[in-house]
C-alpha cells in the first residue's frame, strides 16, 4: 500500500515470473479471475463464430463459458468415470474440420490423460487449453500441472490452493500470445517494452480491464512463497481422509494413480451404485444439520438451466458424467483442518449413509415383471 503503485507494477511481474515458473512455462500474465483468463485464451487462440471447442461436461460452468463469450459452441465429450476427465477416446471422435480448440480441465486437480490430450491436439493440430484453475502446484508423469497446453489458465478464487481474493494467471510458451494477452486485459493497449514507450490512451485492439492489482499480486506472491507448505498439509488432510474412509463400502474414494502428484484442491468422494441423487442430496442435508458443509460438486454444465434451454441438452446425453455427478460429495478440506475434525466428518458420513441404506432396504420391492410382454405391434 505504501509503494504507491497499486496496479500496473513490480508485484505483478514477480508473482507472474513465480506461477510461470512453477508451471515451467516462459511467460505468466496475471488477470483478474481464472474465468477472465480463460476468456482471453479464447480470443487470443482465434476462437469466434461458428469454431466449436470440445470441452468437458463435468466442471466449473466457466469452462464452457469462456468458449460461449466469443460466439464459438461448446462441444461437450462425456467422462472416464475413474478420473473424472474427458475420455480420450470420444474426444478423438468429436473432432471436426471446425473444431478450433480443446478445453481440457483437471477435475479436481487429477491430471489423468492430460498427456493423452496433447498428443490428440497435436495430431489434428488444434491447440490445446489447459483449464489448470484446481491444480496449481501439481505434477503428472514428470510434467508440473499448467504445462501441458499451448495455454495453461490458473484461478485464485478463495477456494483454490492459493488464493488472492480474485485473480487468475495465464501461462504459455508463445511469446506472441503472451503479448496479445497482456494487451488484452488492459484496454487493447500496446504492450511498453519500457516505462516510456506506448501510449496510454493508445488502443490497438478490443480489449478488456482484466489486471490484477498490485494488492491483489502481493496477496499472491506471499501465498506462493507458501505454497509447498500449503500443498503438504493439504496432502496430509487427504490422507487423514483415506485412512478413516477407506473401511466404508459404500464410498469411493479419490482416484489417485502412481504417475501423478496430486495438488489437493478440494476433497470429492463418490457414493457407490445403489445410491443416486435422492439419497446423496439427502446426506448432504443431514451433513448440514450437524453444521458439517457439503456440496453437490459438481452439477453437469449441460444440465444448467441455461445450457439446457440454449442447446437443448437432456438427462442421458453425456451419462457417465451424469452418474458420477449425481454421487458426489465435497467433504469439507482445508489447510488447518485436524485429525478431530477429518474423524468427526467421517463417522458423521458413515452415520448419514447407514441411515440411506435403512430407507432402501425397507423400500418395497419393485413388481416383478409380467412373464410375457404385451404386443405392441398393433
Ligand atoms: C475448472 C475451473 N475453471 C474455471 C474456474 C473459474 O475461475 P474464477 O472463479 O477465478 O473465475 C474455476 C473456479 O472457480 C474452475 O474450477
Amino acid at each position: 500500500m505504501r509503494s504507491g503503485r497499486l496496479s500496473i507494477g513490480p508485484r505483478q511481474v514477480r508473482f507472474e515470473e513465480m506461477v510461470a515458473d512453477r508451471a515451467g512455462r516462459r511467460h505468466g500474465v496475471a488477470v483478474s479471475s481464472g474465468t477472465a483468463g480463460l476468456h482471453l485464451a479464447m480470443i487470443a487462440l482465434g476462437v469466434g463464430p461458428g469454431d466449436e471447442v470440445i470441452t468437458t461436461p463435468f466442471s466449473f460452468v466457466a469452462s464452457a463459458n469462456c468458449i460461449l463469450y466469443v460466439g464459438a459452441k461448446p462441444v461437450f465429450v462425456d467422462i472416464d468415470p475413474a478420473s473424472g476427465n474427458m475420455d480420450p477416446e470420444k474426444l478423438e471422435a468429436a473432432i471436426t474440420e471446425k473444431t478450433k480448440a480443446i478445453v481440457a480441465v483437471e477435475a479436481f486437480g487429477n491430471p489423468t490423460h492430460m498427456d493423452r490430450y496433447v498428443q490428440i491436439a497435436a495430431k489434428y493440430e488444434i491447440p490445446l487449453v489447459e483449464d489448470c484453475c484446481e491444480g496449481l502446484g501439481g505434477v503428472y508423469r514428470d510434467r508440473p500441472i499448467g504445462s501441458f497446453g499451448r495455454v495453461g489458465v490458473f484461478g485464485f478464487y478463495p477456494n483454490k490452493q492459493i488464493t488472492t481474493g480474485e485473480g487468475g494467471m495465464i501461462v504459455t510458451d508463445d511469446d506472441r500470445l503472451a503479448e496479445m494477452c497482456r494487451s488484452l486485459r488492459n484496454h487493447g493497449r500496446a504492450v511498453a517494452r519500457t516505462p516510456d514507450e506506448g501510449s496510454w490512451l493508445h488502443h490497438e485492439r478490443l480489449g478488456y480491464n482484466f489486471r490484477l492489482s498490485e494488492i491483489a499480486a502481493a496477496v499472491g506472491i506471499c501465498q506462493m512463497e507458501r505454497l509447498d507448505k500449503m500443498l503438504t498439509r493439504r496432502q496430509e488432510v487427504a490422507c487423514m481422509y483415506f485412512d478413516k474412509l477407506m473401511g466404508y463400502p459404500q464410498v469411493m474414494l479419490p482416484n489417485i494413480t502412481d504417475k501423478m502428484k496430486m495438488s489437493w484442491f478440494v476433497f470429492v468422494v463418490r457414493l457407490t451404485d445403489p445410491f443416486t441423487t435422492k439419497e446423496r442430496d439427502r446426506i448432504i442435508t443431514g451433513m448440514r444439520r450437524h453444521e458439517i458443509g457439503c456440496a453437490n460438486y459438481f452439477p453437469p454444465i449441460h444440465l444448467q438451466p441455461f445450457y439446457r434451454e440454449k442447446f437443448n441438452y437432456q438427462q442421458g446425453d453425456f451419462p457417465a458424467c451424469e452418474s458420477v455427478s449425481q454421487r458426489t460429495i465435497a467433504l469439507p478440506f482445508f489447510n488447518r483442518m485436524d485429525a478431530t475434525q477429518v474423524e468427526l466428518v467421517s463417522l458423521t458420513l458413515n452415520v448419514m449413509i447407514q441411515r440411506e441404506m435403512l430407507i432402501l432396504d425397507n423400500q418395497p420391492a419393485p413388481a416383478d415383471p409380467p412373464d410375457e410382454l404385451p404386443d405392441r405391434s398393433s
